[in-house]
């Protein structure tokens, strides 16, 4: 079943966290938050874990730029822990499909609806996450997809062999402890985990950071 193209898209710290231990991720410049806004015109879906609406509460629409539309919003929320009054929710300037699993609480389920948003059920116990982009492929239309993170959501799609292309951005800062660029079980060397061709650096317009693009080497090939 074709998907979409995805784009992992972060701004880390030096020692590789998009968060501190208190959940502080301001870390992109102006330079660095207008190219992630031109990604978000240029893409179909923008894709959250649950974990980053409620720690960030954001919008997900591009404002920096001018977009041709806005993208479907996509919060992946295996037990629908974001709030009902969560910016995905409440602002209606884009379409938000909240993907969830059977663990979610029904009255939540209906809430949600009722306020505007699409559910989607899909798993037991966790996203089927390649599900998820398969039916966004065949029922919307997406052809590119933008992750924002966090950790945790950014680990499962590259386990699954789901993410095609990452675009970091270091920037000049140390948090010592915190949420990483990738949260998970871990690779033991480094075998196991993709193999990546570096498609570009550029330091960034502000100086003191530094933007590098991978993209991910299928079996199959390069998409
Ligand atoms: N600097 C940056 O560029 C940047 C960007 C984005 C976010 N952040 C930061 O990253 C932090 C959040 O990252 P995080 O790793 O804690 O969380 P996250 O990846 O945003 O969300 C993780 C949660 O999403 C749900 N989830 C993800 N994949 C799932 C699946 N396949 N099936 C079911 N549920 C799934 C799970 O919820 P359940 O546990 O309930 O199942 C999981 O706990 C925040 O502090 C945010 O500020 C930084």
């Amino acid at each position: 079943m074709p998907r979409p193209y995805v784009i992992i898209v972060s701004a880390s710290s030096i020692d590789g966290r998009i968060a501190s231990k208190t959940g502080y991720s301001r870390l992109s410049c102006p330079f660095d938050l207008k190219r992630l806004h031109e990604v978000r015109a240029s893409v179909d879906a923008i894709m959250v874990g649950a974990n980053t609406v409620i720690m960030d509460n954001p919008s997900l629409t591009p404002r920096y730029v001018k977009a041709p539309k806005n993208p479907i919003r996509v919060v992946i929320d295996g037990r629908l822990r974001i709030p009902l009054n969560a910016n995905v929710v409440v602002n209606k300037e884009a379409p938000t499909v909240i993907v969830t699993t059977n663990k979610a609480p029904r009255d939540k389920v209906e809430e949600l609806i009722r306020r505007g948003v699409e559910v989607w059920l899909m798993g037991e116990d966790r996203v089927d996450l390649r599900g998820v982009l398969e039916r966004l492929y065949e029922e919307r239309g997406v052809r590119r997809v933008l992750v924002e993170g966090g950790g945790h959501l950014n680990w499962e799609l590259i386990k699954e062999g789901l993410a095609d292309e990452i675009r970091l951005t270091v920037t000049p800062y140390v948090f010592g402890a915190g949420t990483s660029f990738l949260e998970g079980n871990g690779y033991p060397t480094t075998t196991e985990g993709p193999r990546l061709r570096l498609e570009g650096v550029r330091v960034c317009e502000c100086g003191n950071e530094v933007v590098i693009t991978w993209r991910v080497i299928h079996d199959q090939g390069i998409p």
